[in-house]
Protein backbone atom coordinates (compact mmCIF):
# COMPACT_ATOMS: atom_id res chain seq x y z
CA UNK A 1 0.00 0.00 0.00
CA UNK A 2 0.92 3.77 -0.36
CA UNK A 3 -0.04 6.54 1.35
CA UNK A 4 -0.97 10.31 -0.30
CA UNK A 5 -2.83 12.97 1.39
CA UNK A 6 -6.13 15.48 0.92
CA UNK A 7 -7.52 18.46 2.57
CA UNK A 8 -11.24 17.70 3.71
CA UNK A 9 -13.56 18.95 5.72
CA UNK A 10 -13.97 17.24 8.93
CA UNK A 11 -17.63 19.61 9.66
CA UNK A 12 -19.47 22.50 8.37
CA UNK A 13 -17.54 25.35 9.65
CA UNK A 14 -14.94 27.97 9.80
CA UNK A 15 -11.72 27.14 7.76
CA UNK A 16 -10.25 25.53 10.49
CA UNK A 17 -12.45 22.62 10.03
CA UNK A 18 -10.39 21.91 6.70
CA UNK A 19 -7.75 18.77 8.14
CA UNK A 20 -5.11 16.89 6.26
CA UNK A 21 -6.09 13.35 5.88
CA UNK A 22 -4.11 10.23 4.95
CA UNK A 23 -5.37 7.81 1.94
CA UNK A 24 -3.86 4.69 1.07
CA UNK A 25 -3.76 3.53 -2.77
CA UNK A 26 -2.75 -0.27 -3.78
CA UNK A 27 0.12 1.24 -5.87
CA UNK A 28 0.50 4.52 -6.98
CA UNK A 29 1.49 3.89 -10.97
CA UNK A 30 0.61 0.18 -11.42
CA UNK A 31 -2.87 0.37 -13.61
CA UNK A 32 -3.01 -3.41 -13.46
CA UNK A 33 -2.72 -3.11 -9.99
CA UNK A 34 -5.02 -0.50 -9.56
CA UNK A 35 -8.00 -2.30 -12.12
CA UNK A 36 -7.65 -5.08 -10.20
CA UNK A 37 -8.14 -3.52 -6.59
CA UNK A 38 -11.22 -1.50 -8.45
CA UNK A 39 -9.90 1.83 -8.12
CA UNK A 40 -9.14 2.59 -11.84
CA UNK A 41 -12.16 1.60 -14.17
CA UNK A 42 -11.80 0.87 -18.10
CA UNK A 43 -12.36 4.80 -18.98
CA UNK A 44 -10.50 6.73 -15.93
CA UNK A 45 -7.26 7.95 -15.52
CA UNK A 46 -5.52 8.65 -12.08
CA UNK A 47 -4.23 12.41 -11.73
CA UNK A 48 -1.14 13.38 -9.95
CA UNK A 49 -2.41 16.84 -8.88
CA UNK A 50 0.24 19.65 -8.95
CA UNK A 51 -2.08 22.50 -8.28
CA UNK A 52 -5.60 22.88 -7.39
CA UNK A 53 -7.79 25.70 -7.83
CA UNK A 54 -9.93 27.63 -4.81
CA UNK A 55 -13.02 29.00 -6.08
CA UNK A 56 -15.90 30.95 -3.60
CA UNK A 57 -18.38 27.89 -3.77
CA UNK A 58 -15.45 25.81 -2.36
CA UNK A 59 -15.46 28.14 1.09
CA UNK A 60 -19.32 27.87 0.57
CA UNK A 61 -19.85 24.37 0.56
CA UNK A 62 -17.34 24.11 3.87
CA UNK A 63 -19.13 26.56 5.44
CA UNK A 64 -22.58 24.45 5.38
CA UNK A 65 -24.37 26.67 2.65
CA UNK A 66 -25.79 25.44 -1.13
CA UNK A 67 -26.63 22.43 -2.78
CA UNK A 68 -23.28 20.42 -2.51
CA UNK A 69 -22.87 20.68 1.15
CA UNK A 70 -26.86 19.85 1.90
CA UNK A 71 -26.13 16.66 -0.52
CA UNK A 72 -22.51 15.72 1.52
CA UNK A 73 -24.16 16.40 4.72
CA UNK A 74 -23.92 12.88 5.93
CA UNK A 75 -20.55 12.10 4.17
CA UNK A 76 -18.00 14.24 5.74
CA UNK A 77 -15.02 14.08 5.95
CA UNK A 78 -15.20 15.39 1.92
CA UNK A 79 -12.78 16.87 0.10
CA UNK A 80 -13.95 19.68 -1.94
CA UNK A 81 -12.14 21.45 -5.28
CA UNK A 82 -13.38 21.31 -9.03
CA UNK A 83 -10.29 22.33 -10.45
CA UNK A 84 -6.78 20.63 -11.33
CA UNK A 85 -4.12 20.39 -13.17
CA UNK A 86 -1.71 17.83 -12.82
CA UNK A 87 0.24 14.87 -14.30
CA UNK A 88 -1.37 11.26 -15.64
CA UNK A 89 0.45 8.42 -13.60
CA UNK A 90 -2.29 5.26 -14.91
CA UNK A 91 -4.03 5.15 -17.14
CA UNK A 92 -7.28 2.63 -17.18
CA UNK A 93 -7.41 -0.06 -20.13
CA UNK A 94 -9.77 1.83 -22.48
CA UNK A 95 -8.36 4.46 -22.31
CA UNK A 96 -6.35 5.70 -25.61
CA UNK A 97 -6.02 9.52 -25.33
CA UNK A 98 -3.37 9.84 -22.19
CA UNK A 99 -0.61 8.38 -21.66
CA UNK A 100 1.14 8.27 -18.64
CA UNK A 101 3.42 11.76 -18.22
CA UNK A 102 0.71 13.56 -20.14
CA UNK A 103 0.13 17.06 -18.36
CA UNK A 104 -3.85 17.55 -18.02
CA UNK A 105 -6.32 20.16 -16.66
CA UNK A 106 -10.04 19.61 -15.41
CA UNK A 107 -13.45 21.05 -13.69
CA UNK A 108 -13.83 17.50 -12.23
CA UNK A 109 -16.62 15.79 -9.98
CA UNK A 110 -19.03 18.69 -10.44
CA UNK A 111 -20.86 19.40 -8.03
CA UNK A 112 -21.51 16.39 -5.94
CA UNK A 113 -17.97 14.51 -5.76
CA UNK A 114 -15.14 17.67 -6.09
CA UNK A 115 -11.59 16.00 -4.81
CA UNK A 116 -9.20 18.29 -5.98
CA UNK A 117 -7.53 19.14 -3.02
CA UNK A 118 -5.65 15.78 -3.27
CA UNK A 119 -2.26 14.63 -4.28
CA UNK A 120 -3.96 11.56 -6.47
CA UNK A 121 -7.70 11.96 -7.97
CA UNK A 122 -9.39 9.43 -10.24
CA UNK A 123 -10.98 11.48 -13.17
CA UNK A 124 -12.96 10.32 -16.08
CA UNK A 125 -10.53 10.22 -19.20
CA UNK A 126 -12.97 12.91 -20.89
CA UNK A 127 -13.24 15.19 -18.87
CA UNK A 128 -9.30 16.40 -19.14
CA UNK A 129 -8.01 18.90 -21.67
CA UNK A 130 -4.31 18.87 -22.22
CA UNK A 131 -2.04 21.37 -21.19
CA UNK A 132 0.60 23.13 -23.20
CA UNK A 133 4.28 22.83 -22.48
CA UNK A 134 4.04 26.73 -22.28
CA UNK A 135 1.33 26.74 -20.13
CA UNK A 136 2.53 26.71 -16.11
CA UNK A 137 0.60 24.50 -14.58
CA UNK A 138 -0.87 26.58 -11.84
CA UNK A 139 -2.57 28.47 -14.84
CA UNK A 140 -4.15 25.61 -16.00
CA UNK A 141 -5.63 24.59 -12.68
CA UNK A 142 -7.02 27.91 -11.96
CA UNK A 143 -8.65 28.48 -15.36
CA UNK A 144 -11.55 25.51 -15.64
CA UNK A 145 -14.38 26.83 -13.23
CA UNK A 146 -13.88 30.12 -13.59
CA UNK A 147 -12.98 30.14 -17.55
CA UNK A 148 -16.30 28.64 -18.20
CA UNK A 149 -18.52 30.27 -16.00
CA UNK A 150 -16.78 33.34 -17.52
CA UNK A 151 -17.70 31.58 -21.41
CA UNK A 152 -21.17 30.71 -20.44
CA UNK A 153 -22.66 33.67 -18.83
CA UNK A 154 -21.10 35.69 -21.92
CA UNK A 155 -23.07 32.93 -24.09
CA UNK A 156 -26.28 33.51 -22.36
CA UNK A 157 -26.28 37.13 -22.69
CA UNK A 158 -25.79 36.70 -26.29
CA UNK A 159 -23.08 39.31 -25.76
CA UNK A 160 -21.94 40.33 -29.56
CA UNK A 161 -19.66 42.77 -31.16
CA UNK A 162 -20.49 46.42 -30.60
CA UNK A 163 -22.62 45.89 -26.91
CA UNK A 164 -21.54 47.63 -24.18
CA UNK A 165 -21.22 45.02 -21.18
CA UNK A 166 -20.96 45.79 -17.60
CA UNK A 167 -19.08 42.85 -15.85
CA UNK A 168 -19.49 43.41 -11.82
CA UNK A 169 -15.93 42.27 -10.47
CA UNK A 170 -14.02 42.55 -12.98
CA UNK A 171 -11.06 42.29 -10.71
CA UNK A 172 -12.09 38.35 -9.85
CA UNK A 173 -11.65 34.83 -10.81
CA UNK A 174 -14.73 34.95 -13.24
CA UNK A 175 -14.18 38.50 -13.72
CA UNK A 176 -10.90 38.75 -15.37
CA UNK A 177 -11.41 36.13 -17.83
CA UNK A 178 -14.97 37.21 -18.29
CA UNK A 179 -13.58 40.48 -19.31
CA UNK A 180 -11.39 39.88 -21.81
CA UNK A 181 -13.37 36.99 -23.30
CA UNK A 182 -16.07 39.90 -23.88
CA UNK A 183 -13.57 41.98 -25.27
CA UNK A 184 -12.38 38.94 -27.82
CA UNK A 185 -16.24 39.05 -29.03
CA UNK A 186 -16.14 42.65 -29.80
CA UNK A 187 -17.97 43.82 -26.80
CA UNK A 188 -17.14 47.53 -24.92
CA UNK A 189 -16.46 46.83 -21.55
CA UNK A 190 -17.24 48.19 -18.36
CA UNK A 191 -15.83 46.44 -15.15
CA UNK A 192 -16.79 47.46 -11.18
CA UNK A 193 -13.90 47.39 -9.36
CA UNK A 194 -12.02 49.30 -6.14
CA UNK A 195 -9.41 51.62 -7.43
CA UNK A 196 -6.77 49.72 -6.58
CA UNK A 197 -8.16 47.01 -9.16
CA UNK A 198 -8.57 49.75 -11.64
CA UNK A 199 -5.17 49.41 -13.88
CA UNK A 200 -5.83 45.81 -13.67
CA UNK A 201 -8.91 45.91 -14.91
CA UNK A 202 -7.82 48.03 -17.92
CA UNK A 203 -4.86 46.35 -18.86
CA UNK A 204 -7.68 43.62 -19.67
CA UNK A 205 -9.27 45.64 -21.74
CA UNK A 206 -12.39 47.11 -19.65
CA UNK A 207 -12.88 50.90 -18.53
CA UNK A 208 -12.73 50.77 -14.68
CA UNK A 209 -15.62 51.86 -12.59
CA UNK A 210 -14.67 52.63 -9.00
CA UNK A 211 -17.95 51.06 -7.16
CA UNK A 212 -16.73 52.95 -4.31
CA UNK A 213 -17.32 56.72 -5.75
CA UNK A 214 -20.82 56.55 -5.22
CA UNK A 215 -23.56 55.08 -7.21
CA UNK A 216 -22.62 52.42 -10.60
CA UNK A 217 -25.25 54.48 -11.99
CA UNK A 218 -23.61 57.88 -12.06
CA UNK A 219 -20.94 56.45 -14.07
CA UNK A 220 -22.71 54.34 -16.90
CA UNK A 221 -26.58 54.05 -17.84
CA UNK A 222 -26.73 52.29 -21.01
CA UNK A 223 -25.18 49.12 -20.65
CA UNK A 224 -26.75 46.16 -22.98
CA UNK A 225 -25.46 43.38 -21.23
CA UNK A 226 -24.72 43.14 -17.28
CA UNK A 227 -22.96 40.69 -15.84
CA UNK A 228 -23.43 40.18 -12.76
CA UNK A 229 -20.78 38.30 -10.88
CA UNK A 230 -21.70 40.16 -7.03
CA UNK A 231 -25.74 39.29 -7.16
CA UNK A 232 -28.07 40.43 -3.70
CA UNK A 233 -28.43 44.15 -3.13
CA UNK A 234 -24.77 45.24 -5.76
CA UNK A 235 -26.04 43.30 -8.28
CA UNK A 236 -30.24 44.99 -8.18
CA UNK A 237 -28.43 48.24 -7.17
CA UNK A 238 -26.68 47.68 -10.52
CA UNK A 239 -29.45 47.54 -12.94
CA UNK A 240 -30.17 51.05 -12.89
CA UNK A 241 -27.22 50.89 -15.53
CA UNK A 242 -28.98 48.73 -18.22
CA UNK A 243 -31.04 50.09 -20.76
CA UNK A 244 -34.19 49.84 -21.49
CA UNK A 245 -34.59 46.21 -23.18
CA UNK A 246 -30.86 44.82 -21.86
CA UNK A 247 -30.17 41.53 -20.98
CA UNK A 248 -28.70 40.65 -16.85
CA UNK A 249 -27.65 37.39 -16.48
CA UNK A 250 -26.99 36.93 -12.71
CA UNK A 251 -23.89 33.86 -11.66
CA UNK A 252 -24.01 33.62 -7.43
CA UNK A 253 -26.92 31.46 -7.19
CA UNK A 254 -27.67 32.28 -3.57
CA UNK A 255 -29.43 35.32 -4.74
CA UNK A 256 -30.13 34.64 -8.47
CA UNK A 257 -34.06 34.38 -7.88
CA UNK A 258 -33.95 37.61 -5.99
CA UNK A 259 -32.15 39.52 -8.52
CA UNK A 260 -34.06 38.25 -11.16
CA UNK A 261 -37.81 39.16 -10.25
CA UNK A 262 -35.85 42.68 -9.98
CA UNK A 263 -34.87 42.21 -13.40
CA UNK A 264 -38.30 41.47 -14.72
CA UNK A 265 -40.19 44.41 -12.58
CA UNK A 266 -37.75 46.80 -14.38
CA UNK A 267 -38.88 45.61 -17.58
CA UNK A 268 -35.50 43.80 -18.39
CA UNK A 269 -34.59 40.13 -19.44
CA UNK A 270 -33.32 38.42 -16.73
CA UNK A 271 -31.36 34.32 -16.36
CA UNK A 272 -29.58 32.56 -13.78
CA UNK A 273 -26.98 29.95 -14.23
CA UNK A 274 -24.86 27.36 -13.23
CA UNK A 275 -21.63 26.49 -15.08
CA UNK A 276 -21.70 23.06 -16.80
CA UNK A 277 -18.20 21.49 -16.97
CA UNK A 278 -17.04 21.70 -20.85
CA UNK A 279 -13.76 20.10 -22.14
CA UNK A 280 -14.42 21.91 -25.37
CA UNK A 281 -14.06 25.13 -23.49
CA UNK A 282 -11.37 24.14 -21.53
CA UNK A 283 -9.26 23.48 -24.82
CA UNK A 284 -10.16 26.44 -26.29
CA UNK A 285 -9.34 28.64 -23.55
CA UNK A 286 -6.14 26.39 -22.77
CA UNK A 287 -5.17 27.44 -26.60
CA UNK A 288 -6.03 31.08 -25.91
CA UNK A 289 -3.84 30.58 -22.79
CA UNK A 290 -0.73 29.12 -24.83
CA UNK A 291 -1.10 31.84 -27.82
CA UNK A 292 -1.51 34.89 -25.34
CA UNK A 293 -5.00 35.83 -26.15
CA UNK A 294 -5.98 35.08 -22.50
CA UNK A 295 -4.35 35.90 -19.19
CA UNK A 296 -4.92 34.50 -15.94
CA UNK A 297 -3.84 35.82 -12.99
CA UNK A 298 -2.42 33.87 -10.01
CA UNK A 299 -2.94 36.23 -7.09
CA UNK A 300 -0.88 33.97 -4.62
CA UNK A 301 -0.98 29.90 -4.18
CA UNK A 302 -0.99 28.37 -0.92
CA UNK A 303 0.57 24.93 0.20
CA UNK A 304 -2.22 22.37 0.61
CA UNK A 305 -2.13 22.18 4.27
CA UNK A 306 -2.63 26.00 4.44
CA UNK A 307 -5.70 25.29 2.47
CA UNK A 308 -7.37 27.39 5.38
CA UNK A 309 -5.46 30.48 5.28
CA UNK A 310 -6.99 30.21 1.00
CA UNK A 311 -10.30 30.08 2.20
CA UNK A 312 -9.75 32.67 4.34
CA UNK A 313 -8.72 34.83 1.69
CA UNK A 314 -11.61 34.08 -0.73
CA UNK A 315 -13.84 34.51 1.73
CA UNK A 316 -12.76 37.87 2.08
CA UNK A 317 -14.12 38.87 -1.35
CA UNK A 318 -11.33 40.62 -2.31
CA UNK A 319 -8.88 38.55 -4.09
CA UNK A 320 -7.39 39.54 -7.74
CA UNK A 321 -7.92 37.15 -10.15
CA UNK A 322 -7.38 33.25 -8.74
CA UNK A 323 -5.86 31.56 -6.08
CA UNK A 324 -4.57 27.86 -5.76
CA UNK A 325 -3.20 25.32 -3.39
CA UNK A 326 0.25 24.08 -4.66
CA UNK A 327 -0.51 20.09 -4.12
CA UNK A 328 2.12 18.42 -5.02
CA UNK A 329 4.59 20.70 -6.48
CA UNK A 330 6.39 23.96 -4.81
CA UNK A 331 4.39 27.12 -3.69
N1 LIG B 1 -23.53 30.01 -10.78
C1 LIG B 1 -22.35 29.44 -11.03
O1 LIG B 1 -22.26 28.42 -11.70
C2 LIG B 1 -21.10 30.11 -10.49
C3 LIG B 1 -19.85 29.73 -11.00
C4 LIG B 1 -18.73 30.42 -10.55
C5 LIG B 1 -18.85 31.43 -9.60
N2 LIG B 1 -20.07 31.73 -9.10
C6 LIG B 1 -20.23 32.81 -8.12
O2 LIG B 1 -19.91 34.04 -8.78
C7 LIG B 1 -19.32 34.95 -7.87
C8 LIG B 1 -17.99 35.45 -8.41
O3 LIG B 1 -17.07 34.37 -8.41
P1 LIG B 1 -15.50 34.68 -8.49
O4 LIG B 1 -14.80 33.37 -8.48
O5 LIG B 1 -15.20 35.63 -9.58
O6 LIG B 1 -15.30 35.44 -7.09
P2 LIG B 1 -14.00 36.12 -6.49
O7 LIG B 1 -12.81 35.80 -7.34
O8 LIG B 1 -13.95 35.76 -5.05
O9 LIG B 1 -14.31 37.70 -6.62
C9 LIG B 1 -13.47 38.56 -5.92
C10 LIG B 1 -13.57 39.96 -6.53
O10 LIG B 1 -14.80 40.59 -6.15
C11 LIG B 1 -14.57 41.98 -6.20
N3 LIG B 1 -15.55 42.73 -5.41
C12 LIG B 1 -15.83 42.60 -4.08
N4 LIG B 1 -16.81 43.47 -3.73
C13 LIG B 1 -17.15 44.14 -4.86
C14 LIG B 1 -18.12 45.13 -5.18
N5 LIG B 1 -18.94 45.64 -4.24
N6 LIG B 1 -18.21 45.58 -6.45
C15 LIG B 1 -17.39 45.10 -7.42
N7 LIG B 1 -16.45 44.15 -7.19
C16 LIG B 1 -16.34 43.68 -5.93
C17 LIG B 1 -13.17 42.14 -5.66
O11 LIG B 1 -12.59 43.28 -6.25
P3 LIG B 1 -12.12 44.53 -5.32
O12 LIG B 1 -11.08 43.93 -4.38
O13 LIG B 1 -11.59 45.51 -6.30
O14 LIG B 1 -13.33 44.97 -4.56
C18 LIG B 1 -12.46 40.85 -6.04
O15 LIG B 1 -11.51 41.02 -7.05
C19 LIG B 1 -19.24 34.20 -6.54
O16 LIG B 1 -20.38 34.50 -5.77
C20 LIG B 1 -19.28 32.73 -6.95
O17 LIG B 1 -19.75 31.89 -5.94
C21 LIG B 1 -21.20 31.10 -9.51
Amino acid sequence: METYQQLAITRFGEPAVLAMQTQTLPALTDAQMLADEQVLADDQVLVKVAYAGVNPIDAKTRAGLGWAAAQNKDNLPWVPGYDIAGEVVACGQAVRRWSVGDRVSGFIGFPLQGGGYSEYVVVPAEQLSSVPASTPLRQAAALPLAGQTAWQALEKAAVNAGDQVLVLAGAGGVGHLAIQLAVARGAKVFASCSAGNADFVRQLGATALDYRQGPLDTQLKDADVLIDLMGGDVGIAALSCVKAGGRVVTVPTITAEQVCEQVRQCGLQAEGMLVTPSVTQNDTMMAMLAAGTLRLHVDAVYPLADGAAAHQAIESGHTRGKIVLAVGSDA
